[in-house]
């Protein structure tokens, strides 16, 4: 038995929402091979030549794998064939797409028998293995699709939002941030007023979601604790914002730890704009870059 899925990129975090937004995009996915094994075994190999880690342990995919094996009392294991589209180190989650991708195929070939709040669980053992901290924000769109609150990791309590029809534009420019290094960069305290102007427009954000007010997911799109930090480590950061506002984006951010950027549109035209305004930018600066045109992918990891 075998199948295969293709697992998107997730932008996480929205801007003020560190660790607890994210949403899935249609554009870019993995695409993953599964086959169901006979034997407690977990084989993975890079489709395309892309060096991936292949001790199971120590993969975004493997792990997860592990966690859900060790709940099933059967002689069963899986081989995974990894075609790995989303970049590495994009601030895409491209580890993320491999954990969510790998549970999600291997359930299906299990007969569907674990919930999605499990599989999410699982899913974040992948996390761990690539930045060091099981985070959901990635790894709960990637599965439940469109866009999630995560209240709390300690228990877990994901919150599936009603997503917005809007348009992604993303530019990955080609400078290596680590999430590790993103992490280690930020301070653990914080000033009172800024945890309130937070805590305002991740309450903004959230209502504008539900609401599907574009202008308050615009005025919402501030962060005034982690962007100032991060947005150090990526180059012509505040040309990008500045200058895709004015091109008609409602906002944006650092799109998870960077150094990509992603801009939310209301839009096809205006996300196009927005991507010439990147493309401009970053052809200027001299930096090579990719830029993705996405929507927002209200079904996360698809079996076919
Ligand atoms: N929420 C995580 C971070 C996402 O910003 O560190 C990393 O992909």
């Amino acid at each position: 038995k075998s199948c295969v899925v293709y697992a998107p990129g997730t932008v996480a975090n929205l801007v003020c929402g560190f660790d607890i937004l994210g949403l899935c995009l249609s554009d870019p996915a993995d695409k993953m091979e599964v086959r169901l094994l006979h034997e407690k075994k977990i084989i993975i190999k890079s489709a395309d030549g892309y060096p991936l880690p292949e001790n199971p342990e120590e993969n975004t995919a493997g792990a997860p794998i592990i966690e859900m094996l060790r709940e099933i009392n059967e002689e069963v294991g899986f081989e995974i064939l990894i075609h790995k589209h989303i970049k590495p180190g994009s601030g895409i989650g491209s580890s993320a797409a491999s954990a969510a991708g790998a549970v999600v195929a291997a359930n299906h070939l299990l007969g569907n028998r674990f919930p999605k709040s499990d599989l999410l669980r699982f899913a974040m053992f992948g996390e761990k293995v690539a930045s060091g901290v099981k985070h959901a924000d990635n790894v709960a769109p990637c599965i439940y699709g469109g866009i999630t609150l995560i209240r709390s990791i300690s228990p877990l309590d994901v919150i599936p939002l009603d997503a917005p029809d809007l348009f992604v534009t993303i530019v990955h420019p080609q400078i290596e941030v680590r999430t590790a290094d993103a992490r280690a960069v930020l301070r653990q305290n914080v000033q009172l007023k800024s945890a309130i102007r937070q805590w305002g427009n991740i309450a903004g954000l959230v209502a504008g979601i539900c609401n599907k007010d574009p202008d308050l997911i615009g005025r919402s799109l501030e962060d005034v604790i982690i962007e100032p930090i991060r947005s150090q480590l990526i180059p012509g950061f505040a040309e990008v914002k500045e200058k895709c506002r004015q091109a008609g984006a409602l906002g944006g951010g650092i799109s998870g730890s960077g150094p990509s950027i992603f801009m939310l549109s209301k839009n096809e035209q205006t996300a196009k704009d927005v991507a010439a305004v990147m493309q401009n930018i970053y052809h200027n600066l001299g930096i090579d870059f990719y830029t993705y045109m996405s929507q927002i992918n209200k079904e996360g990891v698809k079996v076919v």
